[in-house]
């Protein structure tokens, strides 16, 4: 049979395999609720502008509500011969109420339908995007305001660099987590502009009013560009990048806490609702969340670069390729929340292990800069020059297996004759820490002024 929607000019309906690739029905089934609320608007418009009676839109507004109920109670019954939601909820109008069904689609198409839609899921999952993130955020500020003195190991090139505390290296997260929130709040401004109205690209001879239908829908005004409008993509591109440089995020977070819950460096444990054990090794405890973030991370990516290269090479207006939009978007945000989610939960539960972080931080020389700083400080030598005496020192130490604050004050006075006992005060890496009070530095009354920051922009 050919197609109730344009069967007028086929004789023949299609293959099989037409329908089985060009049916978006079993993902785009999501836009429901969008479907319908833009349906609603739309026959509102049309009947305040005298395109279609008062009647016809009463009959349309009563069987689309019947419609969403079905839909939400299961009863809905889905037809891929019918392709899309669109036509799908279309349809089913048709049952319903009959003739004035065929009224709604006047002044619309498919394409500005889709990209209206599209744009109002894209724009309700970046809302929830933006609470997810706020969450995660408050998670790590409470962690941080308990451990803003608690000293850890700082790393360059994973190798000991300069001790700092745990509350000042989550909070280099919270600063990550707070640009991507503020990239979502800007991803909304830009998407915030109605398609409807744009009809299949040229825009219509019907007069009908956008800007009743853009606040209608809650979006800030009508898009300005009739052919843009059906052939942009660029909400979910953006949502995709934005969820892509998050996901980036999360994942060097993920594999922090896959290294710093090993045995070997015992950072902190992770809760038991956040880890796995083995089948065969009974000591073992996994941290399979964090490495499923991190795993969820190339998915996301993916994502974004299969959209990209989607859209790279289609002509304006609309082509049939802008359909693999929906499932790229739907899986990566679906990735996101539950890393997102997954990650809290982790962060919530973490236990810190202060002893070892402490231990780990004494190691490897990671004072030598305070060492050099105060050879510039109180013996007045050239930075250049205080580092090469801090190096011969920390050969010294190597050579006798032992820390810097060890070496005898007689061995360090051979290395340059100006030290004295005083250096002794700078060693330790409870007073490095406590001297980086540069604006942003380590020094726990510097983390918490930096929380004290964040606590007020929740
Ligand atoms: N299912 C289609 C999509 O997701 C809807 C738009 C169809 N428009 C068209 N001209 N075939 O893109």
């Amino acid at each position: 049979s050919s197609n109730q929607m344009w069967g007028g000019r086929f004789a023949s309906g299609p293959a099989a395999i037409m329908e089985e690739i060009n049916a978006s029905i079993d993902f785009d089934r999501k836009l429901y609720r969008q479907d319908i609320a833009g349906s609603l608007a739309h026959a509102a418009m049309l009947s305040d502008k005298g395109i279609i009676s008062s009647e016809d839109r009463d009959k349309i507004a009563q069987g689309l509500k019947t419609i969403l109920g079905e839909i939400e109670q299961g009863q809905f019954q889905f037809s891929r011969r019918l392709e899309d939601i669109h036509m799908n909820i279309e349809a089913r109008l048709a049952d319903l109420i009959g003739p004035a069904a065929g009224r709604l689609h006047t002044a619309r198409s498919r394409n500005d339908q889709v990209a209206l839609d599209f744009r109002l899921w894209v724009k309700e999952e970046l809302q929830r995007t933006d609470t997810a993130l706020t969450g995660l955020i408050e998670a790590f500020l409470e962690r941080a305001g308990e451990h803003a003195e608690t000293v850890m190991p700082g790393f360059t090139h994973l190798q000991s660099a300069q001790p700092v505390t745990f509350g000042h290296h989550l909070m280099a997260y919270v600063e990550m987590f707070g640009r991507d929130r503020s990239r979502v709040r800007d991803a909304i401004e830009r998407l915030d502009e109605s398609p409807l109205g744009a009809a299949a690209l040229a825009g219509t001879g019907y007069p009908i009013d956008r800007h009743q239908t853009a606040a209608a829908l809650n979006f800030r005004e009508p898009t300005r560009n009739s052919i843009d409008t059906v052939s942009d993509r660029d909400f979910a591109l953006e949502f995709l990048a934005t969820a892509s440089i998050a996901a980036t995020h999360l994942s060097r977070l993920a594999e922090e806490i896959v290294i710093w819950s090993t045995p070997q460096f015992h950072f902190v444990t992770l809760s038991d609702a956040f880890s796995t054990g083995s089948s065969i090794m009974p000591q073992k405890k996994n941290p399979d969340a964090a490495e499923l973030v991190r795993a969820k991370t190339g998915r996301i990516n993916g994502s974004l670069i299969a959209l990209l290269t989607v859209m790279k090479g289609l002509p304006l207006a609309y082509s049939k390729d802008m359909q693999e939009d929906k499932e790229q978007v739907f899986d990566a945000a679906e990735s996101l929340e539950l890393s997102i989610a997954a990650m809290t939960g982790m962060i919530r539960d973490l236990k810190v292990n202060a002893q070892s972080m402490r231990a780990a931080a004494g190691s490897g020389h990671s004072t030598a800069t305070d060492l050099a700083d105060w050879l510039v400080r109180e013996a007045g030598l050239p930075f250049r020059e205080a580092h090469h005496v801090t190096g011969r020192a920390v050969a010294l130490a190597d050579e006798k297996g032992c820390t810097l604050s060890d070496l005898p004050l007689d061995a360090l006075q051979a290395i340059h004759a100006s030290i004295t006992d005083d250096v002794f005060n700078v060693l330790s890496v409870e007073a490095s820490v406590a001297s980086r009070k540069s604006f942003g530095g380590t020094a726990p009354d510097q983390v918490r002024s930096q929380i004290a920051w964040w606590r007020e922009r929740l």
